[in-house]
């Protein structure tokens, strides 16, 4: 069986574009495929993040992965830096990685546009580190959205310059996961574009049903249609297509014919979107909550997780070692 692998970076919260994007993916993924997930908590020291943060950081994002739908007992969800001989290949796998190539990298650039006072070695060294998040259980898959596709490519050089070097067939490469159609996008409130973080463009699923009411009231529409059958604008199109996963056919239906015969009133459109969309979270919210407040089934998760993380990293990262002749006498 393949092995599927993804980071999730702790920051931020789930919202509905993640959720109907990645994470159900995600969840239908653990099923078929032999499924690591992590939260990437060494990664996101690169921006400073204040200890209570992480931690907090950290706890939420394991929630709401727990309460869309990853079973722990069937996937392996672990925190990254419970995995110790991540950071041990991470050290091996630098002495094969060059400085130019990681000084070029898009996101390092960028990084240094946006964090000009905090230019750390880590930044510079992060596709390693992605690397070895990766190699470190031989996954076959990634999935990674644009962002993360060159972190990804380094990752396949930094594999495959390591079997090169050693002529070894050792790491498979990791190639892209590319969910195609089943990647479901989701715009966002503003008008244009899918959903984001943006203040206001986003729906997140822990939010309370008062937030979300308040947010979808303000989206963005325009002055409605003044000719019959006239085709959805973009903002009142964005609006539908989140109707289309929350709400019912009929609904849509309603909704569709009066906008075609030119009725339709956005405040009454809005009203049962909100409604829709708070039903569809609401189950979810309450399970966040109660996973966040429920420390001792966390700390089991992530027990469970780090064991079988380790047992797979630990069985490579000894391979490796030998390879490299890092051997016991
Ligand atoms: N860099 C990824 C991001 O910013 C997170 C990440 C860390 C990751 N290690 C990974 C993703 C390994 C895929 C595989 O989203």
């Amino acid at each position: 069986m393949e092995t599927v692998l993804s980071g999730i970076r702790p920051t931020g919260n789930l919202h509905l574009g993640n959720y109907f994007g990645a994470v159900t993916n995600f969840v239908k993924m653990q099923h078929e495929f032999n499924c690591f997930f992590f939260i990437a908590d060494l990664h996101s020291l690169t921006t400073h993040p204040t200890p209570q943060d992480l931690h907090g950081n950290v706890k939420k994002v394991l929630a709401e992965y727990l309460a869309a739908g990853i079973d722990p007992e069937i996937a392996t969800l672990y925190v990254q830096s419970d995995v110790r001989e991540i950071a041990e290949l991470y050290l091996l796998m630098n002495m094969n990685a060059y400085i130019g190539e990681l000084q070029r990298t898009t996101t390092f650039k960028e990084k240094i546009r946006t964090q000009p006072d905090n230019v750390n070695a880590g930044l510079l060294t992060y596709p390693v580190l992605m690397a070895a998040d990766i190699i470190i259980h031989k996954a076959n898959k990634v999935p990674v959205g644009k962002d993360q596709e060159q972190n990804l490519e380094m990752a396949r050089k930094f594999a495959n310059r390591f079997n090169v070097l050693y002529n070894i067939d050792c790491f498979p490469m990791p190639e892209p996961f590319n969910f195609g159609k089943a990647l479901v996008k989701i715009p966002g409130l503003d008008g244009t574009g899918k959903m984001g973080k943006s203040d206001g463009n986003g729906i997140y699923l822990y939010e309370e049903p008062e937030a979300i009411r308040k947010k979808v009231m303000r989206a963005v529409t325009d002055t409605g249609p003044t000719e019959k059958n006239s085709k959805l604008t973009e903002p009142v199109k964005n609006l539908f297509a989140i109707m289309d996963v929350v709400s019912t056919h009929d609904t849509i239906k309603h909704f569709k014919e009066k906008y075609k015969d030119c009725t339709i009133r956005y405040g009454d459109l809005k009203k049962q979107l909100a409604e829709d969309i708070i039903k569809f979270t609401t189950p979810i919210r309450e399970r966040i909550k109660e996973i966040e407040s429920d420390e001792v089934y966390l700390s089991k998760v992530v027990k469970m997780g780090a064991e079988k993380a380790i047992a797979s990293a630990s069985k490579t990262l000894k391979e490796v070692k030998e390879i490299i002749g890092i051997k016991a006498f």
